[in-house]
C-alpha cells in the first residue's frame, strides 16, 4: 500500500488478535457499530461451523480515535478471541514441558499450510503453522477494511458483495454483466438482511443450499465465486505510469491474498477469451451527458485506472481444506501413512468470504483515494475528491 499501512497479528485460538492501521486522515467518524457488524458478516453464512456460533466478535479500540473521530495517529485495535478460555494449555504462551503437553499434530491436511509450513520452520507440531494460517487471521483486516469503507463512504464510494457460484451452481448463468441481474433492493447491497449464502437470486441459492447439504453429508467441502462491487469510485485511481500502480494489479494480488482464494477477475476476466473485441470493450454512450458506458464489460478499470464505472472483481474460492472425512495424508513423525487430521471446520466459507473481499477491496481503493488525493484531514480528502468529480464526471458540450 502507498500511503496506509496494516500490520496484523493473532493465532486462531491465542488470547485474541490485532492491528494497527496507519495513514488514516484526522477527522474520520469511525462508528464502532458499523465495525462490529462487519466483523458480524465475516462469521455469518450457512455452511459454517460451530465456531461461528460460540464466538461474537467485537472490536475494541486502542488507539488514534477520540469523541468517535480519528486523530491522524495510527489507530490501534484488538478482537478477542473468546473461545481462548478452552484452549489456555494447547495455546500457552508460557514453556510447558514436552511430556506435559497436548499431543502435537504431526498429520498434514492436503490444501493447507500443514506440511509446507512445518517443513519451512523446521517444527514437529503443525499446530505452530496452521494457528496463523487460519482464515481467523481475516478478523483485523475486516476491522481495517471497515475503516477504510467509512472512509470511502464519506467520499461517496459504495462497496458490497454477493456470491454467484457454489459448487456447479452458477446464479444468473446466462448474464453478460451480472450486476445489472441484481434488484437495486436486494437487501445485502444495503448490508441489510442477508441471505444464509447472500446470494442474489432465490432460485440458485436454493439450489446452493442443498450443494452445501450434500457436502456436509458426505463430510467434504464445497468451493465457489464471490464478486465485489464497488460504485461510485472516482475516475482515476491507479495508473498506467508503472506495473505496481496499475489498480487492477493491487486489487488482484490483495484479493488473490484471501486464504483459500485461487483466481481473480476483474469484469469479464477469462470472459474475455473466447469473444471478439467488439463483444469486449465497452463504447461510451453518445446518449448520456456522463462519461457514462453502455456496458461495463471491462469492470470499471481501463488502462489499470479506474474510470468511473462500477469496479467488478470476482474470486474463485477453493473447497476448504479440512474435512470431515479426511484425505490420505503422511504422519511427519513416523512417516507412516493415515488419514490427515481434523480440526473444526466449515462445509465452505464462501459468504464469509465475500466479506473479507470487501474488506481488502476497500483497503485497496482507500490507499489509492489517498494516494490520488491526499489531505491530512477529512475535510482536505473531500474538497479534492469533489474537485475531481466536477471535472471528470460531465462530458463538454
Ligand atoms: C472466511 C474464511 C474462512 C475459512 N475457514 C476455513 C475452515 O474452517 N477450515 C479450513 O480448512 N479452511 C478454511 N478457510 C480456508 C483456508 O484458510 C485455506 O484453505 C488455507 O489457507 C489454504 O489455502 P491457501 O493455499 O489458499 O492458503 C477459510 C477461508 C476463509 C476466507
Amino acid at each position: 500500500m502507498r500511503r496506509l499501512r496494516l500490520l496484523t497479528a493473532g493465532e486462531s485460538h491465542g488470547p485474541g488478535l490485532v492491528g494497527v492501521l496507519e495513514g488514516l486522515p484526522a477527522g474520520l467518524r469511525v462508528s464502532t457499530r458499523r465495525v462490529d457488524l462487519d466483523l458480524r458478516r465475516r462469521q455469518h453464512g450457512y455452511g459454517s461451523g460451530r465456531r461461528m456460533q460460540i464466538e461474537r466478535d467485537r472490536v475494541r479500540w486502542i488507539a488514534g480515535i477520540r469523541y468517535g473521530r480519528t486523530l491522524g495517529s495510527p489507530v490501534g485495535f484488538a478482537v478477542d478471541n473468546r473461545d481462548w478460555e478452552n484452549w489456555t494449555d494447547r495455546m500457552s504462551v508460557e514453556p510447558i514441558p514436552a511430556d506435559r503437553r497436548p499431543k502435537a499434530i504431526t498429520r498434514a491436511r492436503p490444501g493447507h499450510v500443514d506440511l509446507a509450513g512445518a517443513l519451512k520452520y523446521g517444527v514437529d507440531d503443525v499446530r505452530d503453522v496452521l494457528e496463523r494460517a487460519s482464515a481467523r487471521s481475516t478478523t483485523p483486516r475486516v476491522v481495517a477494511g471497515s475503516l477504510a469503507r467509512q472512509l470511502l463512504g464519506a467520499t461517496g464510494v459504495r462497496i458490497w458483495s454477493f456470491v454467484d457460484q457454489l459448487g456447479p451452481v452458477r446464479a444468473f448463468a446466462e448474464a453478460d454483466d451480472p450486476l445489472a441481474c441484481v434488484a437495486p433492493d436486494w437487501p445485502d447491497r444495503d448490508l441489510r438482511d442477508p441471505s444464509p449464502l447472500r446470494c442474489p437470486d432465490p432460485e440458485a441459492e436454493a439450489r446452493m443450499l442443498e450443494e452445501v447439504d450434500r457436502a456436509k453429508e458426505a463430510g467434504d467441502s464445497i468451493g465457489g465465486s464471490f464478486v465485489v462491487v464497488a460504485e461510485r469510485v472516482p475516475v482515476g485511481l491507479g495508473s498506467s505510469a508503472e506495473w505496481d500502480t496499475r489498480l487492477d494489479g493491487i486489487l488482484a494480488g490483495a484479493v488473490m491474498a484471501i486464504p483459500g482464494v485461487k483466481g481473480v477477475e476483474i469484469g469479464l476476466g477469462f470472459g474475455v477469451v473466447d469473444r471478439q473485441g467488439s463483444a469486449v470493450h465497452d463504447v461510451v454512450d453518445a446518449a448520456d451527458a456522463g462519461w457514462r458506458r453502455s456496458s461495463n464489460r471491462a469492470g470499471g478499470i481501463e488502462g489499470g485506472i479506474s474510470n468511473g464505472e462500477p469496479i467488478v472483481v470476482r474470486a474463485a474460492q477453493k473447497p476448504v481444506s479440512t474435512l470431515r472425512s479426511p484425505l490420505p495424508s503422511v504422519d511427519l513423525a513416523t512417516g507412516a501413512s493415515g488419514r490427515a487430521h481434523i480440526e473444526r471446520s466449515d462445509v465452505t466459507v464462501l459468504p464469509r468470504a465475500a466479506i473479507v473481499g470487501e474488506a481488502m477491496v476497500a483497503l485497496m481503493l482507500a490507499d489509492e483515494l489517498l494516494y490520488s488525493f491526499g489531505g491530512d484531514s477529512m475535510a482536505d480528502l473531500r474538497a479534492a475528491v469533489a474537485r475531481r468529480r466536477r471535472r471528470t464526471e460531465r462530458r463538454p458540450g
